[in-house]
Order: C-alpha cells, then sequence, then structure tokens
C-alpha cells in the first residue's frame, strides 16, 4: 500500500477559528500541517512568524511542515524550529550554496526540504538531493493560495521518484486532480483550498487519504 501524505495548508483556513480548522483535519487523518510563511520580499505577500507556529505547537501534536518562502532562510529558520516545526523547506531560489544551512538544519534534527518554483530546472537541486530529505516542487508560482494548478511541473516530480528522491508537490493540488500528482510519483500532497476551500474540510481530507491509500 501507499504512504502518501497529506498536509493540508492552513493558508486557505477561516483565521478567526484557526484552532477549530486544525482540529477538524487533525481527526479527520491528515499527516501534518503546512504552514506557509512569506515576507512580502522572496513573495508579494505576507503572512505569519513563528509565533503562530508556536501557538499551533501548544494545541497539536501533529508535524509541523514549515515552507519558508523568504528571502533569508538562514537568519529566521531556527525561530521556526524553537517554535516547534519538525519540517522545514527553504527555497533554492534565495540561497546561493544551500550546502551549509542544510547541515546546520539537520544538526538541529530538522527534516530538511529544498523547494523550487515552476521556473526553476531540476537540474539546479540535483548537487543537494543527497543532503535533504525531500524536495518540494511548485506547481503553482508561490505566494497565494487557490490559484490553478500547473501541469508541467509534474515532469520534475516523475524525475525525482525515478531517483529515489521523497517529493513534496504544492500548489492548486484539489481532490479533482490529484490522482495524476500521486501517479507522478508524489510523496506528500499540500492541499489549502482544496481542504479549506470546500465546504466540508473533514470529508475533503479524508477524500485525499482515499486515494492517497489506494
Ligand atoms: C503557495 C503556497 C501553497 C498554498 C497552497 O504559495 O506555498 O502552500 O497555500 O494552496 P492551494 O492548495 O490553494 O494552492
Ligand atoms: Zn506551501
Amino acid at each position: 500500500m501507499n504512504t502518501i501524505k497529506i498536509a493540508p495548508s492552513i493558508l486557505s483556513c477561516d483565521f478567526t477559528r484557526l484552532g477549530k480548522e486544525v482540529e477538524t483535519v487533525v481527526d479527520a487523518g491528515c499527516d501534518m500541517l503546512h504552514l506557509d510563511v512569506m515576507d512580502g520580499h522572496f513573495v508579494p505577500n505576507i503572512t505569519f512568524g513563528p509565533l503562530l507556529v508556536k501557538a499551533l505547537h501548544k494545541i497539536t501534536d501533529i508535524p509541523l511542515d514549515v515552507h519558508l518562502m523568504i528571502e533569508d532562510p538562514g537568519f529566521y529558520w531556527k525561530r521556526f524550529g524553537d517554535a516547534g516545526a519538525s519540517i522545514i523547506s527553504f527555497h533554492r531560489e534565495t540561497v546561493k550554496s544551500p550546502e551549509g544551512l542544510i547541515d546546520e538544519m539537520k544538526r538541529e534534527n530538522i527534516t530538511v526540504g529544498l523547494a523550487l518554483n515552476p521556473a526553476t530546472p531540476l537540474e539546479d537541486i540535483l548537487p543537494y538531493l543527497k543532503l535533504v530529505d525531500f524536495i518540494l516542487v511548485m506547481t503553482v508560482v508561490p505566494g497565494f493560495g487557490g490559484q490553478k494548478f500547473m501541469e508541467e511541473p509534474l515532469d520534475k516530480v516523475r524525475r525525482l521518484n525515478k531517483r529515489g528522491v521523497t517529493v513534496e508537490v504544492d500548489g492548486g493540488i484539489k481532490v479533482s486532480n490529484a490522482k495524476k500528482v500521486i501517479e507522478s510519483g508524489a510523496d506528500i500532497l499540500v492541499s489549502g483550498s482544496g481542504v479549506f476551500g470546500e465546504g466540508d474540510p473533514a470529508e475533503a481530507v479524508k477524500r485525499f487519504k482515499a486515494l492517497a491509500n489506494r
């Protein structure tokens, strides 16, 4: 049986009821929570910082998967680790030579991911495949939830899967298109609007899980 994981992104949840929204998707059986951190520089949007990660860490034991869409991950990642994130990814586009940062994070027992934008070629991360725990392939241009899924990056997913790399896929994934993402070789599916934008987030998580466990 497949062991594909589902990571709801809280970006599309109702923030006035954050605790409840998290409880709903955790109870429905999601595997981790995807937390999108944006700084207004690397992407044209601003979300939240370590304070929110810390608050979530208090109310749930589920792994917190922080996706840093920020210009200076080297300066900020530790604050997210200290706040309770066990999985942290940063963008290849933001760091010239990622080896040092990866090493620093690994030494603190962080599960490390290297993320890449749709326009960034796979070749840019090949030298680091053995150093990280997973690659985060973006299927939208990062910055906002609810965007349209892009097909082209699935080619990267296929190539990484062939090499035995763990792949997280993020952007525009819904129950309706999850099958082709899974068939391309994804190990972790992120979904924001596909979970929280639907009438029933618990039902959406269960439907994702059903597809993932086939
Ligand atoms: C996009 C974020 C995604 C986003 C996913 O910049 O990295 O994680 O929240 O949301 P949907 O599933 O709505 O595209
Ligand atoms: Zn994300």
